[in-house]
């Protein structure tokens, strides 16, 4: 990769959390970085960050679920930073209830920022990346996949997102594109910070009763995903494709 033309990387759900630390590692690792978040105001501080550290990135406000903004966000980004060859699909929300009392707004929202988001993200880059014949997709899934109490929504997203990954893979493999999937156990983010405040437990607690159940002895931080993010996206990782990576800190949820 050359210094004056780094490949585009975009990153989805980039204002903070998972998406923010691979954003800034994306950066460090030499792309340019389209920070993608619902609001562009909110995306400032990563992208000072990747600037900062004398990186390149683009703050862009997109809602990942709707067909317009994303369409208007990817040309964008083509326009300002240069083709997207990576595209990390990352933005995520929980609405999580018990089945009984889960409504149809909880489910579908869940649905549409996860699985409609990744297609549609997903659909406008490969153009870009099938152009170049060389792309990485990097789907988060995460462990509830396999299936957690409280989140029918959002596990069975998770879950769609592992077949459409191994699905990415197969249809785009020709082009030199790879598709994978990161399937985090409990990373401490705003996401498990606000898990804690509904259950009515202090997050230290939640963080430290977690970490007691996990094999390497303690919680993941966004780092250790924006690590793996890293490989996937590497030029030597092009072998491997339509695989799911549990990051969990031992082999089981
Ligand atoms: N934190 C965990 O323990 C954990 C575990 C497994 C998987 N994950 C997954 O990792 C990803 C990141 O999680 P996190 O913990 O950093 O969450 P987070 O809540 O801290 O950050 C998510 C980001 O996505 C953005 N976002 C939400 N809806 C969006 C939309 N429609 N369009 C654009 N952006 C949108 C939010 O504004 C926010 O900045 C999510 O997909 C999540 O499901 C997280």
């Amino acid at each position: 990769m050359s210094e004056a033309t780094p490949r585009v990387a975009i990153v989805t759900g980039a204002a903070r959390g998972i998406g923010a630390a691979t954003a800034k590692r994306l950066a460090a690792d030499g792309f340019a970085v389209a920070v993608v978040d619902l609001d562009e105001a909110a995306t400032k501080d990563t992208v000072q960050e990747i600037e900062g550290a004398g990186g390149r990135a683009l703050g862009v406000g997109a809602d990942v679920s709707d067909a317009e903004q994303v369409q208007a966000a990817v040309d964008r980004i083509a326009a300002e930073l240069g083709a997207p060859v990576v595209l990390v699909n990352n933005a995520g929300v929980t609405r999580d209830n018990m089945l009984f009392k889960m409504t149809e707004v909880d489910w579908d929202v869940v649905m549409n920022v996860h699985l409609r988001g990744s297609f549609l993200m997903t659909r406008a880059c490969q153009k870009h990346m099938v152009e170049a014949k060389w792309g990485r997709v990097v789907n988060l899934s995460s462990t509830s996949a396999l299936g957690n109490r409280g989140q029918a929504n959002y596990s069975a997203a998770k879950a769609g997102l592992q077949g459409f990954t191994k699905t990415l893979a197969i249809e785009l493999g020709k082009f030199g594109v790879t598709a994978n999937a990161i399937a985090p156990g409990f990373i401490q983010t705003e996401m498990t910070k606000a898990t804690a405040e509904r259950m009515g437990i202090p997050f230290e607690d939640f963080v430290k009763g977690a970490a007691s159940q996990i094999p390497v002895a303690r919680v993941g931080q966004p780092e250790d995903i924006a690590h793996l993010v890293s490989f996937f996206v590497s030029e030597g990782a092009g072998f491997v494709s339509g695989q799911v990576v549990y990051a969990a800190g031992g082999p089981r949820a």
